[in-house]
């Protein structure tokens, strides 16, 4: 799958129980290094399981190809021309892929927009390419390079770039909840994390950490999928930026009941066919374990993920902070820095954990007073 390959490099994966979405029940494969996650995401699960799960919706899954045309003489009538012959390319387009055609995919439309740059004004048609089950970038790219000479021949300009877009704004997943304030904790909870959305919404800096939380859980699913972990990110933080500032794509508030209600909604280009995800050994598995059967169902549970997630963190960090729960499960990962091999690694971990002090140079220290007692049994 790589070039100069030296070997593989394994990735924690567990399983997130509780989800139920649209009323399935789901067990979602999670690659992470992060210790917490897979609880947390479970443990959100479960508060949203109590309000009836999570509900989701998806649009079609269109992707957009950009051509990018330069050193035209005159980019607007350039610009008319291509949209007076948007059969023609969509044709084209629609030639390089008769099996996604066959299974109802394909170029279904197209636009050409002006851009003005410092080099001048260019011309940036966009081609709107449902790609069904599949992720997309090779029969998007494929038809963006396919329809450049016409472009070419149309415009009377100099075709340089023919790429997918990430920014996916045509395939977006939705999820959102109920979760009742018993569930949560009580009202105080309800009211730090609607306290804790409203920071995130209105703050870039929170927000950006705030979508990390989020991505957490999406990202562990695509990673154990073999899905593009880095289109799905592009994509989601270009999207919290659609609107000129950088905001949460997520959100909770505080219904007339006192529940907490929560929605996400971002760009989510993933695929069940083509890439790592259908010749990945254990990609292969977890998508067996995951049991989705389209990319929307797919990208809907994502969405869900996500939801979840953010939930986890944001309940956490309203109340105690995550600091307790993350370290303990932290613990472990120090007690192996530390130098710990084999059982002791558990014997230092639940010392620390129950010490409250998760910290290396602590670890060191019962290591040593382990290593002594082993040494001298009499002691
Ligand atoms: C840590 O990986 C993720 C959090 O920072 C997310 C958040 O702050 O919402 C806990």
């Amino acid at each position: 799958m790589v070039e100069n390959f030296i070997g593989i490099f394994p990735e924690p994966m567990g399983v997130a129980v509780n989800f139920q979405i649209n009323g399935k029940d789901y067990l979602i494969p999670m690659a992470t290094e992060e210790p917490s996650v897979i609880a947390a995401a479970s443990y959100a699960a479960k508060m949203v399981r109590d309000g009836g799960g999570f509900h989701t919706s998806s649009t079609e899954p269109v992707m957009i190809g950009q051509i990018q045309v330069a050193k035209l003489r005159d980019p607007e009538y350039a610009q008319a021309r291509i949209l007076s012959s948007r059969l023609e390319i969509l044709k084209k387009a629609n030639e390089q892929d008769p099996i996604l055609n066959s299974f109802g995919g394909g170029a279904k439309d197209m636009n050409a927009k002006i851009i003005d740059t410092p080099m001048g004004k260019m011309l940036i048609v966009e081609l709107f390419v449902d790609c069904r089950d599949a992720m997309g970038a090779n029969a998007v790219n494929t038809m963006a390079e396919a329809v450049a000479p016409l472009i070419e021949e149309l415009s009377g300009g100099q075709v340089y770039l023919r790429i997918i877009s990430n920014l996916a704004t045509k395939r977006l997943a939705k999820a959102w909840c109920t979760v009742p304030k018993e569930a949560v904790g009580g009202e105080a909870v309800v009211d730090g994390i609607a306290y804790a959305s409203e920071f995130a919404t209105a703050d870039p800096f929170r927000a950006a950490t705030h979508n990390k939380g989020a991505l957490n859980g999406i990202i562990a699913v695509i990673l154990a999928t073999g899905n593009d972990h880095r289109a799905i990110e592009a994509g989601a933080h270009a999207y919290a930026a659609l609107k000129g500032r950088y905001t949460a794509f997520s959100t909770w508030t505080k219904n007339n009941n006192g529940d907490l209600e929560g929605k996400i909604e971002l760009p989510m280009a993933v695929g069940l066919i083509g890439g790592a995800v259908k010749t990945h050994p254990i990609a292969k598995i977890a998508m067996k374990i995951l049991n989705v059967k389209t990319a929307n169902e797919f990208a809907e549970v994502l969405a869900a993920v996500g939801l979840a997630q953010n939930l986890g963190a944001l309940r956490a960090l309203s109340n105690e902070g995550i600091q307790r729960g993350h370290m303990s499960l932290h613990a472990r990962n120090i007690a192996v820095t530390a130098g710990a091999k084999g059982e002791q690694i558990e014997l230092v971990a639940q010392q620390m954990i129950k010490e409250r002090k998760i910290r290396v140079d602590r670890a060191k220290e019962i290591l040593e007073e382990l290593t002594k007692n082993q040494q001298s049994p009499a002691d």
